[in-house]
């Protein structure tokens, strides 16, 4: 390391048998016992103790040791070279505890820098914090899970970091809403224990008591997974509406009968017809189904998904929920929700659904094993499940990232965010059943701001709007209706004073929307010396780089979802985002882009022809 341990001591140096201590007068003391080993005694009351970090560094294990079996390392990026910012470690009540760090050298920075705190500092320090979605006060999130809505509350569960901004430790963070647009933080709901991390899964209202924790009680089903017990699935219950959760003292309550290396993600769900819990598990290549009365005793029951679909690629965060058929209740159908990663159409992971029969037991698919549906057609949406105990609303959330690059966006203070809520509806089109994913009606109240312009807008080649909403922080909505001339290109590009410009376009002889984000601002991030997502064995622990053509690219959907010739676009623009649903989310794309400037002019756009826009709104957006 670049200094030394004496020169770095800013206190007393005090005599620890063999090992080198020093003191920096804050009521913190460093046992050094070589490079391997550090104790920090606390000496002095303090809520917290703040860790340097380095995202480059490797991972330190941490531990607030009390002496009892359940005390719970934590990975963390110590800084070596240079801090880039803090994380809080909370100790115990009482001002004396020790914390353990296991391969943190010595003359690393980390050791003149931890401090002792009563409080957090969660002000925002992000350029491209999103202004309307969510997203974690600080640290990591990846999926959205275990969400339910229960007494006027949506829960919003996610795998969260609390130790930095890249993925590890897993917990489940919490927020909560009562219109699923403005998020109250609160704490972690369930933290990584001696299991394992605490990866996805659901929650539910056991209304009947099933599990013995009374009547309405939340139960959480997750699976633990760690390289000592791999992955199981975990119980825990909460009484207090989801902010706390006490774990089954008989965990796991399901392991794979087949020794099964990727089994996770569980999604109970009731089936009311035979009065039972149904779970489905993520097992590899398939989806595994398992009942029970309980929420404890689960018996295997069936599978699906060998062969179908998009392939070779590995299943996770299963949802599975029932909707009426062009919204006849006569005509319910189930729908599975497969997120998929690594591999999917544009480059890393994606959401694919299955539409079929369920009669309690198996799932028998509508189509063919070779026929493959997305829920989005943009590169960044991901893990999207669905809120449990929302009657006949189904309401899905997606991780707005993609696991090719999603460790390494120009973001520090957090990473990660959600894509807006949008309800699922199932129609019909050319004989084949679509799931549509609208943005949630909700997303209304976020309009501040409403901008007019001439009902009907004739393009020929150009035609430019400057000052796309007034103060433009980079957090708008634009609604309009096209309509393309047969054989031609028609769409806008979103550009700042820059040129940076994310391109939008219907292009009908191709039959596609497009999104084209290859000139769209920063495009290149990481470090090109770090291994890439695809070439290490676990995409997640990765310090994935993006190389420029992971991101720099254009997503398309086909147009053939659609009726007409007049297409409604609703778009969604917030400081590193833009989705757009089109006919009430025949289509949806959600797509990260990193303008070093907002957006702030409208260029419409038709080549072969002229395009047709109507009742072009733009609306500045808030909470
Ligand atoms: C999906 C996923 C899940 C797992 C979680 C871990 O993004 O890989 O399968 O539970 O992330 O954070």
């Amino acid at each position: 390391m670049k200094k030394n341990l004496i020169y770095l001591a800013g206190g007393a140096m005090l005599a620890c048998g063999m090992a080198a201590c020093q003191s920096s007068g804050t009521g913190l003391t460093f046992e050094h016992q070589g490079d391997s080993l550090t104790l920090v005694h606390v000496s002095a009351p303090g809520k917290y103790l703040l860790l340097p970090i380095q995202e480059s560094c490797g991972e330190s294990q941490v531990r607030v040791e009390t002496g009892k079996a359940d005390d719970v390392t934590m990975d963390i990026r110590l800084a070596q070279d240079s801090v880039e910012y803090y994380v809080p470690l909370e100790l115990p009540q009482g001002g004396n505890a020790t914390v353990s760090v296991r391969k943190t050298p010595a003359g690393a920075i980390c050791w003149t820098h931890i401090q002792l705190a009563d409080t957090f500092d969660t002000g925002n320090t992000d350029y491209y914090r999103p202004v309307y979605h969510h997203t974690p006060l600080y640290g990591w999130m990846n999926d959205p899970n275990g969400m339910v809505y229960k007494d006027g509350e949506y829960h919003l569960y996610f795998q969260y970091n609390p130790y930095g901004s890249k993925w590890g430790n897993m917990h489940w963070g919490h927020s909560v809403s009562t219109d699923l647009m403005h998020w109250e933080h609160l704490k972690p709901a369930i933290a990584r224990d001696t299991l394992g991390h605490i990866f996805s899964g659901s929650t539910v209202v056991d209304k009947a008591g099933t599990a013995g924790y009374g009547d309405s009680a939340l139960v959480a089903l997750y699976t633990s997974a760690s390289d000592k017990h791999g992955q199981i699935q975990c119980m825990a219950y909460s009484t207090d509406n989801g902010r706390t959760f006490t774990k089954y003292e008989k965990n796991p309550v399901l392991t794979p009968f087949d020794g099964l290396k990727d089994f996770r993600d569980p999604k109970v769900f009731w089936y009311e017809p035979e009065k039972k819990w149904v779970m489905i598990v993520s097992a590899d290549k398939e989806m595994r189904f398992y009942a029970s009365h309980n929420l404890k005793d689960w018996e295997y029951m069936s599978a699906f998904g060998k062969g179908y679909g998009a392939q070779p690629n590995q299943f996770e965060c299963p949802d599975f929920v029932q909707l009426p058929v062009d919204g006849d209740k006569n005509k319910m159908k189930w729908v599975m929700l497969v997120n998929i990663n690594p591999g999917c159409m544009f480059g890393g992971s994606a959401t694919e659904y299955f539409t079929g029969d369920f009669d309690g037991k198996e799932f028998t698919c509508d189509t063919k094993p070779e026929v493959a549906k997305w829920l989005d057609y943009g590169k960044d949406h991901y893990a999207a499940v669905c809120f449990s105990n929302t009657g006949e609303r189904v309401i899905s959330i997606p991780w707005m990232s993609n696991w090719q690059y999603a460790n390494v966006t120009p973001i520090r203070q957090y990473r990660g965010a959600n894509g807006l809520p949008r309800e699922l509806s199932l129609y019909t089109k050319d004989g084949q059943t679509y799931v549509a994913a609208n943005v949630v009606k909700e997303a209304a109240v976020l309009r501040k701001d409403t901008r007019t312009f001439d009902p009907v807008i004739r393009v020929k080649d150009e035609y430019e709007i400057g000052g796309i909403v007034p103060d433009n922080d980079g957090a708008y909505e634009l609604e309009m209706d096209i309509t393309p001339d047969a054989g031609g290109v028609a769409g806008f590009d979103l550009m700042n004073a820059k040129g940076e410009t994310t391109k939008i376009y219907l292009d009908m002889k191709a039959g596609r929307l497009v999104m084209d984000r290859t000139e769209s601002g920063l495009t290149a991030f990481g470090d090109k010396s770090e291994p890439h997502a695809k070439e290490t064995d676990d995409h997640r622990k990765t310090m994935s780089v993006n190389y420029r053509n992971d991101f720099a690219l254009g997503t398309w959907a086909p147009l053939s979802l659609c009726e007409g010739k007049t297409y409604h676009l609703d778009v969604f623009v917030d400081k590193c985002s833009i989705e757009i649903f089109v006919d009430g989310g025949r289509i949806a794309m959600t797509n990260l882009v990193f303008p070093t400037a907002p957006y702030d002019i409208l260029r419409f756009r038709a080549e072969g022809g002229e395009a047709k826009i109507e009742n072009l709104k733009a609306y500045k957006l808030g909470l």
